[in-house]
């Protein structure tokens, strides 16, 4: 487009500068020039949450918020549901193509071959609470594998960068099950090789006494496709995590140990759990009314509704939505979607979510699935850090490869006091 620039005239001085446009974007560092003197620090942008500022050039995710369009690698997230497999999509997300016939074999063999983890890390997880939360067990087991993969700190090393890839994606369901054995008191089972990356992960946290662990192929298919859909999702919260701690360098444990710790949070993937419990708190389609004027009275959160980037229906809850049909005409059906589903209805048609754009996101089906597979709402969360370990490495992998990054060190406006005389105790208050 031509002229693609900015002219800004700052009042304070007259002087009018001209910002160049590049993608969409300009450059922050350009209003450092617009100074009132020269001792000037010069202008900053404030934007509290990063509302809307980019803290990166990625082309590993595509959202079109306001047409609910999700795309990894420039792949439709509809027809990776449709067609892909959780692991042929973090290759394509890791690798920025869709894999031949002999990548996939390898990219699934290394995987499959680095499930397993060290026995010490089973003591390890002995030494938790019998009531510990399974988030808690899962960021801190994955911070301890920091300890056992000491050259995972060459992080400029690309055979190192690979490996550590195979690993964290391979063991984050080997220690998530070993968390959900653990609550239940069952015993660890460990990987089985000749299953499928979500089969396995099946196993492991359902097999008992019989010899072999045979996964259904419904639910089997089901949570591969959750996998999917949950394997990244550009800038968000805990991306942002994995790039602001990798940015100082540390091994990709760390790293993914903080993202881990962003994704806990009920306003991000806690939110799968907070859902259940809110349905659950409800109890009864006669109760939502009541709940919906709290939540108009800004009393409480309509918890899996709402997204920063999506402001009309998250492409993934569509999706999710149909697998949960299938899930229960097997499982059964429960009190809770019946719940769920009157409870998107009356919100869909009110005006008060109307005008702030609530749509039902992500976790508002996939917390269903999980209660009826038979999770615990703790391990919802979990659930969700499996397969994001994906799109984080990928984050990762782009952020330590790109040029343009240093260590992430946000500025701020300063807006407390200053230049005070420190006051003796028996002057004080
Ligand atoms: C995920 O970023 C990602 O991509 C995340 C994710 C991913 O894949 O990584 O998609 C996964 O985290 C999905 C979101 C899961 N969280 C929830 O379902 C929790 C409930 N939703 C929210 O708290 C909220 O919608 C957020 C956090 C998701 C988004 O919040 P924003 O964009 O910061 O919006 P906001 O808080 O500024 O709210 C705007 C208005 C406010 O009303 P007013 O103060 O202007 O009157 O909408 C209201 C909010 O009060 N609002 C809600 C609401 N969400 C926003 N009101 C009731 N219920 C809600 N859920």
């Amino acid at each position: 487009m031509a002229n693609d620039s900015l002219t800004v005239t700052d009042n304070r001085t007259g002087q009018t500068y001209e910002l160049p446009i590049t993608d969409g974007s300009v450059r922050a560092m350009d209003f450092r020039g617009m100074k009132v003197s020269d001792d000037d620090f010069g202008l900053m942008v404030y934007d509290p949450a990063f509302t809307n500022t980019a803290s990166c050039r990625s082309c590993v995710t595509f959202i079109d918020g306001d047409r609910g369009i999700l795309e990894y690698r420039g792949y439709p997230i509809e027809q990776l549901a449709e067609q892909s497999t959780f692991l042929e999509t973090a290759f394509l997300l890791v690798h920025g193509h869709l894999p031949n016939a002999e990548e996939l074999r390898q990219w699934t063999h290394n995987i499959t071959h680095h499930t397993f983890v060290h026995e010490n890390v089973r003591h390890f997880m002995e030494g938790f609470r019998y009531d510990a939360h399974p988030m808690g067990m899962l960021m801190s087991t994955v911070a301890a594998l920091s300890t056992f993969y000491p050259e995972a700190r060459n992080v400029d090393d690309p055979a190192s960068r690979e490996l550590q890839t195979w690993r964290l994606i391979a063991k984050m369901p080997t220690l998530a099950s070993f968390a959900y054995r653990r609550m239940r008191g069952f015993p660890y089972v460990y990987p089985d090789n000749d299953l499928s990356f979500t089969g396995n992960f099946m196993s492991m946290l359902w097999k008992m006494a019989e010899p072999k662990f045979e996964p259904d192929p419904v639910i089997e298919r089901a949570v591969d496709v959750l996998f999917i859909l949950h394997a990244d999702h550009e800038q968000n919260c805990s991306a942002n995590a994995m790039r602001s701690v990798g940015s100082s360098e540390p091994d990709p444990y760390m790293a993914t140990s903080a993202a881990i710790g962003a994704l806990a949070g009920p306003l991000h993937g806690g939110a799968n759990e907070a859902v259940i419990r809110m349905l659950e708190e409800i109890g009864d389609p006669k109760n939502i009314p009541a709940f919906v004027d709290g939540v108009k009275k800004g009393e409480r959160r309509l918890m899996g509704f709402g997204h920063r980037v999506y402001k009309n229906y998250d492409p993934r809850a569509r999706i999710i939505k149909r697998h949960a049909d299938e899930v229960l005409n097997l499982t059964g059906t429960n009190r809770l979607l019946d719940i769920a589903q009157e409870l998107e209805q009356v919100a869909l048609s009110d005006d008060y979510f109307i005008q702030r754009r609530l749509y039902p996101n992500v976790d508002f089906y996939s917390g269903i699935i999980y209660q009826a597979l038979g999770f615990p709402s703790e391990m919802f969360p979990v659930l969700f850090a499996i397969p994001r370990t994906a799109g984080w490495v990928a984050q990762w992998r782009e952020l330590i490869t790109d040029p343009e990054q240093k260590i992430a060190r946000p500025r701020q406006v300063y807006v407390g006091e200053r230049q005070l005389d420190y006051v003796p105790m028996d002057q004080r208050g």
